[in-house]
């Protein structure tokens, strides 16, 4: 907890930039959790033993892979990747905001690029938990489409699911992705792509991530987009452009997107709207402001088969994962529940929309 104090008296991109070097040079004790029988899970056909795992963005280079599954993630994803290396947006572009445990991010895609993430995955060796790489285009592509294209050729080899990235509020345009035609314009490349790199064999799984702040008629056509092209699973989602309760926190006017709790009720609500939508025919992830056991069983009941985080991670440090773990088993467990599948979509969105 001291060493947690002592990051957050620093600039919040210093400090994560230091974190992710102790991570990457295994400087961080190792919290592998206690994982009972009861949270196993499955989504898209991969296996976990628990349901947690790491957000996109918190290891966009795929530097500290071994390391964040060492505190005890089940599954990591790495990105967003874009196929040229990128600098993002100039600094400051990370903010904290404390008193509600939130971050507002507009860091813009800084990524080392396809090839140098490329590289280092291929030197990882045998993997403890399964991992996914997070894929988006370039800011100045002519292309975007060529680009996640390239992006899912590259990583599809080296990872066990590709999820594509249209909801960053932080690459101008790249949300209009999430429109109907240009949707399936895109997924369907994807598909196509992703087919032929399986050459008949079991294909990788393709997720799509959506952003918080869709219309309600944008959400429908996604649901039924992804049904139709037998997408394999939906991240939802991203950080949010909304700034609704933030109240008078010092940097809740900076431009981004929101993370933590301040997230959570809008994103729990819409993944319900989802599962409502898919008929639960759909394998959903639950992202966007877990930060306790509660937090991770209300987006299970919602419809997720399994869940992400990032923020939590920055304000309680590796301690988040088996503390969200061991509250989740005993919620599970006081409602009778002897698997985590018997309560994924208990709710049915009903409560929450
Ligand atoms: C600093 C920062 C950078 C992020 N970068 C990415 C990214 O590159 N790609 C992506 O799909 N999501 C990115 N995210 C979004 C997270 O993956 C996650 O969807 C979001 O933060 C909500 O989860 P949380 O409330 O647990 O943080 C980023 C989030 C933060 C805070």
């Amino acid at each position: 907890m001291a060493l947690l104090r002592g990051l957050h008296l620093l600039p919040p991109e210093t400090a994560h930039r230091l974190a992710l070097q102790a991570l990457a040079h295994g400087l961080v004790p190792t919290a592998r959790p206690i994982a009972p029988a009861r949270l196993r899970t499955t989504f898209c056909g991969l296996e976990l033993l628990h349901p947690l795992g790491l957000a996109a963005g918190f290891d966009k280079d795929a530097a500290a892979v071994a390391g964040l599954s060492a505190l005890g993630f089940s599954w990591v994803e790495i990105g967003s990747v874009t196929p040229r290396p990128q600098a993002g947006n100039p600094r400051p572009r990370l903010f904290r905001l404390p008193e509600r445990q939130a971050l507002i991010n507009r860091m813009g895609f800084n990524n080392e690029g396809l090839e140098a993430v490329r590289r280092r995955l291929a030197t990882l060796g045998e993997r403890a938990g399964v991992l996914g790489a997070n894929i988006g285009a370039n800011k100045d592509s002519a292309e975007p489409v060529a680009d996640y294209v390239q992006c899912l050729r590259g990583l599809y080899p080296l990872v066990d699911y590709v999820t594509v990235n249209v909801s960053s509020p932080n690459t101008p345009g790249l949300r209009d992705l999430q429109r109907r035609e240009r949707l399936s314009g895109l997924l369907e490349a994807l598909l196509e792509a992703r087919d032929a790199l399986a050459a008949g064999a079991r294909a990788k799984p393709l997720l799509l991530k959506i952003a918080p702040d869709l219309a309600p008629e944008d959400e429908a056509a996604i649901a039924e987009v992804a049904l139709s092209l037998r997408v394999d699973g939906l991240i939802v989602g991203n950080t949010t452009v909304e700034r609704a309760g933030l109240g008078a926190s010092r940097h809740a006017a900076e431009a981004g997107g929101l993370s933590g709790p301040p997230l959570f009720g809008r994103s729990t609500a819409q993944l319900g709207r989802f599962f409502r939508l898919t008929g639960g025919r759909l394998p959903l992830i639950g992202v966007g402001g877990i930060a306790s056991g509660a937090d991770a069983y209300a987006k299970i009941r919602a419809g997720a088969s399994a869940l992400q985080l990032y923020t939590a991670l920055v304000y309680q440090g590796p301690g988040v994962v088996p503390r969200v773990l061991a509250e989740l088993d005993r919620l599970l467990a006081a409602d009778g529940y002897a698997s985590l599948g018997e309560a994924v979509g208990v709710d049915g969105g009903a409560a929450l929309s």
